[in-house]
């Protein structure tokens, strides 16, 4: 008997940016799997077993889900965010397409998530209202030569660019050097968000510059905008808020 298996995006952190969709898929499912501080965020119901595992372990992860769901389980995989973006919905594909061939026959789904760079965009404003493209500095899963390659066409294209996973203990050096390579091709003054924990209770925003920027502000829980030649801080009741024109024009590099 096969089962079914839905990959399901909580959101940034906060419970009321889990939609109605992904709530429902959860109370379907009679397994849960998921890294654990993920899982912690769902609701405990009785009768629904869960199954945690490290974060690194993906395929894994995907795998066990499967086999679950082969076995006739109806069973929901979670993922922060969007389960899309740098997330756990490629994993599951990976698996289905190299792995044990039972697992074709499960009907899988995925249910969108609020990923973290729309929330913190939604914090400050609107800094993505123009063409943007999304790096993930992590060069456990690309050689890093490719992410500075990455990094330096988006930024010679006066594209905004939102960097994921910019550091953490095991890379501390990486974003410092991911700004030194935008900032050949981007003024000092181009305004920088720094969103930390994002729509938890110790979220932190930091607006600054590019010339400004402290790569040292940044960790594992943390996203960083970095605006384009379009994108603008307004000053407004007290505050700031950034956004990128409609109408931008593309800056020759
Ligand atoms: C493996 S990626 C997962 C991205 C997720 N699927 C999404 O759509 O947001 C993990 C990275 O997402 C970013 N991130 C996830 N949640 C965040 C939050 N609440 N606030 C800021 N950044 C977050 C951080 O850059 C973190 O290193």
């Amino acid at each position: 008997m096969t089962g079914r298996l839905v990959i399901v995006g909580l959101g940034p952190g906060a419970a009321e940016l889990i939609t109605p969709q992904a709530s429902d898929a959860l109370a379907a499912a009679t397994d849960l799997v998921g890294y654990g501080p993920y899982l912690a965020r769902v609701p405990e119901r009785a009768g629904q077993a869960r199954h945690a595992s490290d974060n690194r372990e993906e395929l894994a992860r995907a795998g066990h889900a499967l086999d679950l769901a082969a076995a006739g389980k109806s069973v929901a995989v979670v993922s922060s965010g969007d389960p899309g973006v740098f997330a756990m919905a490629s994993a599951v594909f990976e698996a289905i397409e190299t792995g044990n061939p039972a697992w074709r026959d499960v009907e899988v789904s995925v249910v969108p998530g609020v990923s973290a760079m729309l929330a913190a965009a939604a914090r400050v404003g609107a800094p993505l209202g123009h063409d943007f493209c999304v790096i993930s500095l992590s060069d456990n899963l690309k050689p890093w030569d490719v992410v500075l390659r990455r990094l330096e066409a988006a930024a010679a294209a006066d594209f905004i660019i939102v960097l994921y996973n910019p550091a953490s203990k095991a890379r501390p050096w990486q974003l410092g050097e991911a700004l030194a390579h935008i900032a050949k091709h981007r003024a000092g003054a181009t305004p920088v968000i720094f969103a930390r924990a994002v729509s938890e209770p110790n979220e932190s925003i930091d607006i600054t510059t590019l010339a400004e920027a402290d790569p040292a502000r940044a960790d594992m829980r943390t996203l960083i905008i970095v605006g384009s030649s379009a994108t603008r801080v307004v000053a407004r009741g007290g505050r700031s808020f950034v956004y990128t024109l409609r109408h931008a024009e593309l800056v020759e590099p």
